[in-house]
């Protein structure tokens, strides 16, 4: 152990620590200050810092301070040559106080570069008890001094020294490894970019349900729907769900391309299968391989590449255009359409093999009109994003606003609900959005679809959706004669027109 404290070293080492425990990210700068103390701290001429690269097994120069420095960055030292190669392989410090006579040095470098080396001290840097480097105090300025070269104690403090250059390269390389994996986060959500999903109705979380189960297994799922019900996003949570969670989610749609290009982007090509093929190019098969394909718009997909994507459903295998090395591949598929797809089958322009294949598990997802309390739920949750890109302030829907929400029918499902939203957000002065701001694509009344009502939890809006399509029917049996309906239905004339008023009841 060291016999004495000394003042001045023990303030550089709280200099360094207070270094190390801040500044993690120039890492060479911070190693330099380091050797700058414990050469000045040991009155040394020169100093070096050697890394270990493992593969070649030698040690190379990451820090050279002294007269010669800039000179002796260029050169290696092989395991086992020289004193910090022998430091290196035995894993122990040494001190070479006459190394002109000493076996061990290496004088090559030295001539080369015009640096006599009379004195040497090393030692070796430590993770874990392996050596990841080497420090090399060279020349001790002892003119004054009694004792000629380094002292044990001098080994003692570089060992000091050492450790906390090991601990500045154990920070740098665990920040490197946090920097990186931030970076391939980053690109796994900018490339695979999960939408939120916003679910309270009882008939889409018994889908969700459903989709959890089969999210575990590795069958195809067909997910039907109208346009805009979000089956892309019941297709996100099928893969986030599974055990490919970590793999590629990659989504195709088959309705964006023409034939020709569909099929590169799907299969990939290689270097001249066609005039434009510049390049090789993986497709999107060889990309999701370990994940989940999601193949959108399947209904669209042309018979011919129905084949194929038959082929990669049975046998798990293809072939790149203009290629006939065969490509293996496990990838889980998930397809969605809007269209109908038996019908298509019996049009002959669906083949049916492929929708016997793919039709493996059948996921129906509702229409918005069906789903009141998703509508709500949904409806707030854009009005808050919107609000944001916006930097508009609104407390919310008045009730108004809210029945208006609701007794639309929503062709466009929730992609029309957005849009509705967007705009409301837009147009919107007041604290509430109004019944006002918010235009509805074709005026159309309340939904009167009676299949409607059984999918429907809310007793409230069962009820106003009943007695809208009850008052219709009386008033049409009536030819909209308001005092003979009221007659009809046993109620005042005033309260039917009320109710006609509140329930947006309109003559077509
Ligand atoms: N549950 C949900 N929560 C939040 N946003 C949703 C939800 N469902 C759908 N959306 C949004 O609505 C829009 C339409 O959804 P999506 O693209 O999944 O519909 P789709 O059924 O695939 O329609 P299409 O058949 O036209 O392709 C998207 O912008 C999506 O982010
Ligand atoms: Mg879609």
């Amino acid at each position: 152990m060291l016999s004495k404290i000394d003042a001045n070293k023990f303030h550089t080492l709280i200099e360094i620590n207070y270094l190390l425990n801040s500044n993690y990210k120039d890492i060479n700068s911070l190693l330099s200050r380091i050797m700058e103390s414990a050469t000045r701290l040991s009155d040394a001429e020169a100093s070096s810092l050697l890394l270990m690269d493992k593969e070649k097994n030698e040690l190379y120069f990451e820090v050279a301070l002294g007269e010669k420095g800039i000179d002796v960055k260029k050169y290696t030292v092989k395991l086992g040559e020289g004193i910090a190669g022998w430091v290196a392989q035995n894993n122990k410090s040494l001190i070479v106080n006459d190394a002109a006579n000493d076996k061990r040095h290496l004088s090559n470098i030295g001539e080369e570069i015009n640096f006599a080396c009379k004195t040497i001290m090393a030692v070796p840097m430590r993770i874990k008890d392996e050596c990841i480097g080497v420090l090399e105090l060279l020349n001790k300025k002892d003119e004054q001094s009694a004792v000629k070269g380094f002292t044990q104690e001098d080994v003692e403090w570089l060992e000091i020294f050492a450790n906390q250059a090991a601990l500045a390269i154990v920070n740098a390389k665990n920040m490197e490894a946090s920097l990186n994996e931030i970076k391939k986060l980053q690109d796994k959500i900018s490339n695979n970019h999960y939408h939120a999903m916003i679910i309270k109705s009882p008939c889409t979380l018994e889908k969700l349900e459903i989709i959890d189960k089969v999210a575990k297994t590795d069958s195809s799922v067909l997910l039907l729907g109208e346009s805009g019900v979000g089956k892309e996003l019941f297709a996100e949570q099928i893969h986030l769900r599974s055990s490919r969670v970590n793999a590629p989610f990659v989504r195709v749609n088959c309705a964006a391309l023409p034939e020709g290009l569909l099929e590169s982007e799907l299969f990939g090509h290689v270097k001249g299968a066609f005039t434009s093929a510049i390049a090789h190019r993986q497709g999107r098969f060889e990309m999701a391989d370990g994940g989940t394909i999601f193949l959108d718009e399947i209904g669209d997909l042309p018979l011919s590449l129905q084949a194929k994507i038959l082929r990669v459903i049975q046998e798990k295998k293809f072939e790149k255009l203009g290629s006939d090395q065969t490509i293996a591949v496990n990838v889980r598929i998930v397809a969605a359409t809007n269209k109908d797809i038996e019908e298509l089958v019996q049009n002959g322009e669906f083949r049916q093999d492929l929708f016997y294949r793919l039709n493996v598990f059948p996921v129906y997802i509702p229409p918005l009109r069906q789903r009141p309390e998703d509508t709500i739920e949904l409806a707030q949750f854009f009005l808050k994003n919107f609000m944001k890109e916006t930097k508009k302030n609104f407390e919310g829907f008045s009730q108004d606003a809210l029945d208006s929400l609701l007794s639309y029918s929503w062709p466009g499902n929730i992609r029309e609900l957005q849009n509705c939203i967007e705009r409301a957000c837009v147009i919107g002065r007041n604290k509430l959005i109004n019944t006002e701001d918010l235009f509805f694509k074709t005026n159309k009344s309340p939904d009167t679809d009676t299949a409607a009502v059984d999918d429907i939890h809310d007793l409230k809006i069962a009820i106003n959706i009943f007695k809208t399509n009850y008052i219709r029917k009386i008033l049409e049996e009536n030819n909209w004669n308001q005092t003979e309906t009221a007659k009809a239905l046993a109620i005042q004339r005033t309260y039917l027109s009320r109710l006609i008023k509140e329930l947006k009841i309109n003559n077509p």
